[in-house]
């Protein structure tokens, strides 16, 4: 058995470990080395060749399972970075050994299971957050400071547009499959809205289209379309269909915008400001570039922000609560594609 630490000692490194080794997991163990105020100690991953890429890369113990990554590698905190579909086990196994837990989003695919992972959460005492990045994202951050400081009035209105190239799930991610743009693109939309807003969602109208995908084997819609109606009377539009054209520049498109009675606001991320024309003509991400060996990217900020407030004994940002919520949000944008009715977001 390995140290039992589930809460940092004042001044000392926050222990983290850090479960899937993919695209993801593997940016968490990367930021995780480079902030000296963590300790990574340990990684875990169920495929052989995530594990044996991980050992060679982070040069730290490495787990086939979240139980043992707990009882040997001793973190305080357990990073959750698997697929959509398998983030309730990992993350009820952290939380049951006791470790605070940062969980990727969504927090589950279905509303009973991430309630599940709140009221265990709730029960241990320990602290969760759900990856809701673009809390980071600096143009969305703007958005949220002047809808603070009253700058758009009583917000009204809301458009959201995030999509994907086709190759995202039908190349990096083939287990898209078994998600959706509602679970993957959306979750991230109709929670910025809320969060910029002040607003909680309570009722959905959506539709779906499928074909292009399932045609290449993946049982998953095509493109999403919604409305969502919040608590504070804000109707939202979002839409997210992931068979764009590979010929894109950018591998996604980010539009949103948020309309007040004293203005309104509008980011475009697609455009990152940086048009490459090399071998074939891109437009590379910008925002969150690493500079200098600053790691700025809103991924980075929003963990450092994680392990700040464990170190200082406070809850971080972006509780499971407001996962939960979003998972009741994207599960209603399912049910009423399914029913073709309005659906009442319950939690
Ligand atoms: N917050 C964001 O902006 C953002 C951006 C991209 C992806 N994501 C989310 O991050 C998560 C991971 O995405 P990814 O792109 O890294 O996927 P990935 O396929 O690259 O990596 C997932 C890894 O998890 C491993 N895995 C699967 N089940 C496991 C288990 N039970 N225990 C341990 N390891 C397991 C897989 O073997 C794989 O190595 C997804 O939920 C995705 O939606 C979030």
């Amino acid at each position: 058995m390995g140290p039992d630490r589930t809460h940092p000692a004042p001044g000392a490194a926050v222990r983290v470990g850090v479960v899937g080794m993919g695209i993801r997991g593997r940016m968490y163990a990367a930021i995780a080395q480079a902030l000296p105020e963590v300790e990574l100690t340990g990684v875990c991953d169920i495929a052989e060749d995530a594990r044996l890429a991980a050992a060679d890369e982070f040069a730290v113990p490495v787990f086939e399972d979240v139980q043992t990554m707990c009882e040997q590698a001793g973190p305080e905190a357990v990073v959750i970075a698997t697929p959509d579909f398998a983030h309730v086990g990992p993350t009820l196994a952290a939380i049951e050994a006791g470790r605070h837990v940062l969980v990727e989003k969504p927090l589950a695919t279905e509303v009973d299971a991430a309630r599940r992972i709140c009221d265990a959460a709730e029960a241990a005492g320990i602290r969760g957050m759900v990856a809701f990045e673009n809390h980071w994202n600096p143009p969305l951050s703007a958005m949220k400071s002047a809808a603070e400081a009253g700058q758009l009035g009583e917000l009204v209105s809301c458009n959201s547009q995030l999509d994907d190239r086709i190759d995202v799930p039908t190349e990096y991610l083939r287990w898209l499959g078994r998600s959706s743009p509602g679970w993957f693109l959306m979750s991230h939309t109709v929670e910025l809205a809320g969060w910029i807003a002040g607003q909680r969602p309570v009722e959905v109208q959506a539709r779906g289209h499928t074909g292009v995908l399932s045609a290449l084997g993946l049982e998953t819609y095509d493109a999403i379309h919604a409305v969502v109606v919040f608590d504070g009377g804000m109707v939202g539009s979002f839409s997210s269909c992931w068979v764009l054209p590979r010929s894109l520049p950018l591998a996604f498109q980010f539009r949103h915008e948020m309309v007040g009675t004293g203005g309104s606001a509008r980011a475009d991320l697609t455009d990152q400001m940086l048009h490459l024309a090399a071998e074939r003509y891109e437009h590379p991400a910008t925002i969150g570039v690493t500079m200098g060996g600053s790691l700025s990217s809103p991924p980075a900020l929003m963990f450092a922000e994680f392990v700040r407030a464990l170190a200082e004994g406070r809850d971080p940002p972006c509780p499971l609560g407001d996962g939960l919520l979003n998972v009741a949000a994207i599960a209603a944008i399912h049910s009423s594609i399914e029913t073709r009715r309005a659906v009442e977001v319950r939690v």
